[in-house]
C-alpha cells in the first residue's frame, strides 16, 4: 500500500468466485466453491481457515492459475509474480536444496541464494538431496523456493500441517518473520484457528463445501508482540462470528 510503484495498478488480491464445480466422469458435479469473495490489500497476510475438504487448496489453485475452470474474478497483485508452496513440498527428487531453488528462481544471484538458505536455517543443508530432509526442513526448502522467485503474492497452503508441535513452533514463528520483513502480500491457507491468528493480518472464515466466506477478521496487534490472551480474545470472536454467520444463511443461498 506504501509502495508508490504500485500505483495505478490492482495491488490488492481481489477474489469474487461465483461457482467452482468439478467433474467427474460419472456422477454429478461437485461444488466446491460458491459465492467466494475476498480482499488482501498488498502487503497484509490474509489467513484462510476452513475445516478439512472445504475448498481451500482448491481456492489456492484457483488464485495460483493452475486451475481456470471456474466461474468468477481473481485479480491479483501488480505485476502477479507468484511464489507458492504446497502442502506436499513437492522437492525435485534429484537435486540438491539449492539446485532446488536455483531451478526455480533462474534469475537470481548466488549470493541471493546463499542469503535465502541462511536466513531460512538451512545454509548446511545446501548439498542435501530431498530425501536426505525431514518434512520440517522439506518445508523450509519450499518456502526458500516459493521466496525466490521475489513474489509479489506468496501463496502457502497448510505450511505446519504435520509438523510436531516444536517444529511447528519454529516454522510459524519463521513465517511470520519473513512476512513482517519482507512485507509480501500472501495467503496462508489452515484449518487451525490459532495458527491462522499467529500468521494472519486478516483472518477469511470459511464455511463448510461448498466454501464461502462466513466472516472476515482484523487481527490488530503484530504478530511478533501478540500475547497469548490477545490471541484468545481473537479466537473467541473468531468462533463467535462463526457462531453467528451459521445461525443467520444469507438470503442468496437456497
Ligand atoms: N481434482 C478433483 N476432482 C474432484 N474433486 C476434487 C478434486 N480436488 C478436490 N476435490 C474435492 O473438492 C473438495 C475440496 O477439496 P480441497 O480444496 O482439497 O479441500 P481442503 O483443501 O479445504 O481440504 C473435496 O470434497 C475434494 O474431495
Ligand atoms: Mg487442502
Amino acid at each position: 500500500m506504501n509502495d508508490t510503484s504500485r500505483a495505478g495498478g490492482a495491488a490488492s488480491l481481489d477474489v469474487s468466485i461465483a461457482s467452482k464445480d468439478y467433474h467427474s466422469a460419472s456422477g454429478r458435479p461437485l461444488r466446491a466453491l460458491e459465492d467466494l469473495r475476498l480482499t488482501l490489500p498488498a502487503g497484509k497476510a490474509g489467513a484462510v481457515v476452513g475445516p478439512s475438504g472445504c475448498g481451500k487448496t482448491t481456492l489456492l489453485r484457483l488464485i495460483a492459475g493452475l486451475d481456470k475452470d471456474f466461474v468468477g474474478t481473481i485479480a491479483l497483485p501488480e505485476h502477479g509474480r507468484l511464489g507458492m508452496a504446497f502442502q506436499e513440498p513437492r522437492l525435485l527428487p534429484w537435486r540438491s536444496v539449492s539446485d532446488n531453488i536455483r531451478i526455480a528462481a533462474p534469475h537470481v544471484s548466488e549470493a541471493e541464494i546463499a542469503a535465502l538458505l541462511d536466513e531460512l536455517g538451512l545454509a548446511e543443508h545446501a548439498t542435501h538431496f530431498p530425501r536426505e530432509l525431514s518434512l520440517g526442513l522439506a518445508r523450509r526448502v519450499a518456502l526458500a523456493r516459493a521466496l525466490a522467485v521475489k513474489p509479489d503474492l506468496l501463496l502457502l497452503d497448510e505450511p505446519l500441517v504435520s509438523l510436531d508441535a516444536a517444529l511447528a513452533r519454529d516454522l510459524r514463528e519463521m513465517i511470520a518473520r519473513l512476512i513482517d520483513e519482507r512485507r509480501i502480500t500472501t495467503l496462508i491457507v489452515t484449518h487451525d484457528l490459532r495458527e491462522a491468528i499467529a500468521l494472519g493480518d486478516k483472518l477469511f472464515l470459511l464455511s463448510a463445501r461448498p466454501a464461502h466466506v462466513l466472516a472476515t477478521l482484523d487481527v490488530p496487534t503484530p504478530r511478533r508482540h501478540l500475547e497469548k490472551e490477545a490471541a484468545e480474545i481473537i479466537e473467541a470472536r473468531a468462533r463467535e462470528a462463526l457462531a453467528k454467520a451459521r445461525a443467520e444463511p444469507p438470503q442468496s443461498k437456497q
